[in-house]
């Protein structure tokens, strides 16, 4: 785990397998409509946020795209500096991940997703091999800078190592105080795969908890900031997704307070796995 303090603000990036990095913070986009992502994404960029996690499954890659070009034309700012993620999500054959991607990029009016999922494991082994393979192919070929998973469990992560085939730089699972997935985290972390955090903030479904409560009183800050720190401390990259730009904002003032020792415990003892979307990474 990085010292608490490493981790000063927002465009800060932790570096991943490839010898890429990745802002260590960032907005998700899941279930928002096309104004509401065009909206968010532009606020988000002009608090300071450096990293877009959407998917061609929330249909939303082409306002996200369109909102970050306009903010790199009235701004000046480089691509390079703007990460940008999305998803593949269907798990079918090698030919149709690459038509797929090439679709993906072509929504968003990129030309090259910085990150690229799998966005889950499901399909069987055959298929994760085929899939797989495509993802590293499109690498080569510059579509994607960086390649990685999503709910990819325990045993899906030792498939990959038993293959000897090049290892994801993240898995992307939920994470929070009230789910960690504890053999996930220590079989990513023992290989080096970055951990990103979906559902940082358990979809708002814990915030009247009295543990949050309390730290989030002491510290003076609301129980959304107290849980994202505890991911950033964590050395998670986390995502937290919000509409609102109030929120936005709130969401990312993070980086002017730590937790200690007593209140990461506290936290850390509140895993009830908790399941506040899908659930797939036992898939066969
Ligand atoms: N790989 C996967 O399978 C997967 C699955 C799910 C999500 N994700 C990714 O992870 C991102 C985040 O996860 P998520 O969207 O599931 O959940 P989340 O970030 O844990 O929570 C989002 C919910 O919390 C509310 N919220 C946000 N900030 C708040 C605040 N400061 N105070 C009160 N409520 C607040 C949001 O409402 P408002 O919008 O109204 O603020 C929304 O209802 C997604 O957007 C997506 O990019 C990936």
């Amino acid at each position: 785990m990085p010292s608490p303090n490493a981790v000063k603000s927002l465009a800060a990036r932790l570096t991943m397998l490839d010898g890429n990095s990745i802002p260590q913070f960032g907005l998700g986009v899941y279930e928002m409509s096309d104004s509401e992502t065009y909206n968010a994404v532009k606020w988000a960029l002009e608090a300071g946020y450096r990293h877009i996690d959407t998917a061609e499954w929330y249909e939303n890659e082409k306002p996200c795209g369109k909102a970050i070009a306009d903010f790199i034309k009235s701004t000046s700012t480089p691509r390079s500096e703007i990460f940008l993620t999305s998803k593949l999500k269907n798990n079918a054959s090698y030919d149709r991940t690459l038509r797929d991607l090439k679709q993906s990029l072509k929504r968003a009016g990129v030309d090259y997703f910085d990150l690229y999922l799998m966005h889950s494991a499901i399909g069987g082994p055959q298929i994760r091999k085929e899939v797989w393979k495509a993802c590293c192919d499109a690498r080569e070929q510059g579509l994607v800078k960086s390649i990685g998973v999503s709910n990819f469990g325990a045993k899906h992560i030792q498939e990959m190592i038993d293959q000897k085939v090049p290892l994801p730089v993240v898995n992307q699972v939920d994470l929070h105080p009230f789910m960690r997935h504890p053999e996930i985290v220590k079989i990513c972390e023992d290989n080096e795969i970055l951990l990103e955090a979906w559902g940082p903030l358990a979809r708002a479904m814990r915030f009247t908890h009295p543990s949050l409560v309390k730290i989030a009183e002491r510290k003076g800050k609301d129980v959304a900031q107290i849980m994202l720190r505890w991911g950033l401390q964590h050395g998670f990259v986390i995502i937290p997704k919000t509409v609102s730009q109030q929120r936005v904002v709130s969401n990312s003032n993070i980086f002017d307070f730590v937790l200690d020792d007593e209140e990461m415990k506290e936290l850390d003892g509140l895993d009830e796995y908790l399941v506040t979307d899908w659930d797939v990474v036992d898939c066969e």
